[in-house]
């Protein structure tokens, strides 16, 4: 049988001074004759770095992935990406995550790589590898990093982020001192690994495991488990697999796929981050997706996995429940699953899945006991959203589904962080705080700040949850009645901008409805005395990214990205 050619053969298999110049440079770290010999080329695209410190151990584990590589038949090529680590980046690390994918694009197409396996951890490492690889369409398998272990503090579990917007609130109210708040940190983060709640970064590696792109389990194995690099070295020798069966991210990348994707989101309660993302990725493949699909296919969902910030567990004990395979298999039992999609072990997500098994049914609940009868995350429109906004039922207060309250309007989160706090402000438990300009081009890069925290002279009254509006974003781990996404945003004039404080707003989740109480005529005469706020951006990548950024709803993209490339013959150099 003749052997296969392949992309980097275009490099390494020829007989000429360019293939001379490909391999020469290579040798000096040490390769021999024999890896030259027409074998698949397995880029290793990692985003580890000590700036990241969910991702630090992304270099130790990529040397599991390489040996599983290795032992396929491949030859393994490590090489960097720029790296997005929450918990430091400013002024949001979601500003780089289209950078990212354009870094990760286009080092795959102007590299001999035949196939490629993306080490990602922290939040928008996992979207911006999967949006980078999905625009060049190759064989291509998602290696989460993995949560840290549970957190220990005082003799209860803390999970990461969630536990940090309660120790705050009780510091705020005075409920416990500075001391005992600061010794909190290193008890919450006390092993590698990505947040232990199902925050951004589990949700980001179960959404990439439910497309099919990672390894059952992926998503669930601590960081700091052995079987999580047993788990590396298996991904290696599956990506040589899949670059010998040409099974490329167009053929896992389906719309069954996202549907699932959906539905798992749904089930376990998982970040409305997930829906700008996966409408991201989907536009890269070239995947019909919209918000109406996360509220229709959401919406029949009840939430079973019992993880905060929806619910009480963390990571841990969730992969000791059975971790996702057990959430998937009950999807599949309910008739919530496309059970046929493929997966990149050559399976699809029900052979995978169909046995696993589920050791824990506190953890991972039966449909018959869930902890929300209605999951996913609600789509509300109306005169104040006419492009959509997002909300989690399952992180929110059942009283304040149905709400109308007076807006207290911030024109930024400034003038939020001035006026919080103010005795003076006019504020009680029944208001609805509204955040304006801080959408993808108003902040820029849509940061995490939509969970605005409860005016201090509320919460020393017990105030624990009020409506919150914006079209910002808010952290995986967060939770409240907060309204998210508000598209068009308020800095390109979306209706947003015209509230004012005393407008009533209405809210009514079951009726998907976001409504602003002013008439007609009173918001074109605001509108037409509205002036753009001043831009904070600094130049640079930032103009690049303000000009080009699509809303909310459209997952935040640059236009110019979106839609797939491939892997275009490139010119030779020499
Ligand atoms: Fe990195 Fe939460 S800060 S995953």
């Amino acid at each position: 049988m003749e052997k296969k050619r392949f992309r980097s053969a275009d490099w390494f298999g020829k007989a000429s001074k360019d293939g001379f110049i490909h391999r020469s440079w290579m040798r000096n770290q040490g390769l021999p004759d024999h890896v030259f010999d027409g074998r698949p080329v397995i880029g290793v695209c990692n985003t580890w770095s000590e700036l990241t410190p969910c991702n630090a151990h992304l270099r130790d584990l990529a040397e599991r992935v390489k040996r599983g590589i290795w032992e396929a038949g491949g030859l393994p090529l490590e090489f960097p990406v720029m790296s997005t680590g929450e918990s430091n980046m400013r002024p949001t690390a979601m500003l780089f995550r289209n950078l990212v994918s354009m870094d990760v694009e286009e080092s795959i197409r102007a590299n001999p790589v035949d196939g490629v396996v993306l080490m990602t951890g922290c939040d928008k490492t996992t979207p911006a590898l999967i949006m980078g690889a999905a625009s060049c369409d190759l064989p291509a398998l998602v290696m989460p990093g993995g949560p840290m272990l549970s957190g220990k503090f005082h003799g209860h579990d803390v999970g990461s982020g969630t536990d940090t917007w309660r120790l705050n609130d009780d510091l705020r109210a005075g409920r416990i001192p500075f001391e005992i708040f600061q010794e909190a940190e290193s008890c919450m983060s006390r092993s590698i690994g990505h947040c232990n709640t199902m925050g951004t970064a589990s949700t980001m590696a179960a959404m990439a495991e439910s497309i099919g792109l990672t390894l059952p389990m992926g998503s669930s194995i601590p960081a700091a488990d052995s079987r999580r690099w047993a788990l590396a070295h298996m991904a290696g020798r599956t990506i040589v697999e899949m670059v010998l069966a040409d099974r490329k991210l167009s053929k896992i990348l389906t719309r069954e796929a996202f549907e699932n994707a959906i539905r798992v989101n749904a089930a376990l309660g998982g970040s409305t981050n997930a829906v700008i993302h996966l409408i991201a990725i989907a536009g890269r493949i070239g995947t019909p997706l919209t918000l109406d699909d996360w509220d229709r296919l959401g919406r029949e969902v009840k939430t079973i996995a019992n993880l905060a910030p929806s619910g009480q567990y963390l990571m841990e004990d969730y992969y000791y429940a059975g971790g996702l395979p057990a959430v998937i298999r009950s999807l599949g039992e309910h008739d919530h699953l496309a059970k046929d999609a493929l997966t990149v072990n050559g399976k699809t997500i029900w052979e995978n899945c169909r046995e696993a098994p589920n050791w824990n049914t506190e953890v991972i609940r039966g449909f018959d006991r869930p902890l929300a009868h209605s999951g996913g995350i609600a789509v509300l429109r109306g005169n104040l959203a006419p492009q959509g906004a997002v909300l989690k039922p399952s992180a929110a207060s059942a009283q304040l589904m149905r709400h109308r309250g007076r807006a207290v309007a911030f024109e930024n989160i400034e003038d939020y962080h001035c006026r919080m706090d103010d005795p003076a402000l006019d504020v009680d438990a029944s208001s609805i705080l509204v955040l304006k300009n801080c959408g993808p081009k108003g902040y820029p890069g849509m940061a995490e700040v939509g969970n605005m925290a409860v005016p201090l002279k509320l919460l020393k009254k017990g105030v624990t949850d009020m409506v919150r509006i914006s079209d910002a974003r808010m952290s995986g781990t967060a939770f409240g009645t907060v309204v998210l996404h508000v598209s068009p945003e308020a800095a390109i004039g979306g209706p947003l901008a015209l509230v004012r404080d005393g407008d009533f707003i209405e809210l009514d989740v079951e009726e998907r409805k976001l409504h602003l109480d002013v008439c007609d005529e009173e918001l074109e005469r605001r509108r037409s005395a509205w002036k753009p706020p001043e831009s904070p951006c600094c130049g640079g990548y930032q103009s690049l990214y303000v000009q080009h950024v699509l809303q909310a709803d459209r997952g935040a993209d640059l236009d110019f990205l979106v839609g797939q490339r491939g892997l275009l013959v490139l010119r030779e150099s020499h």
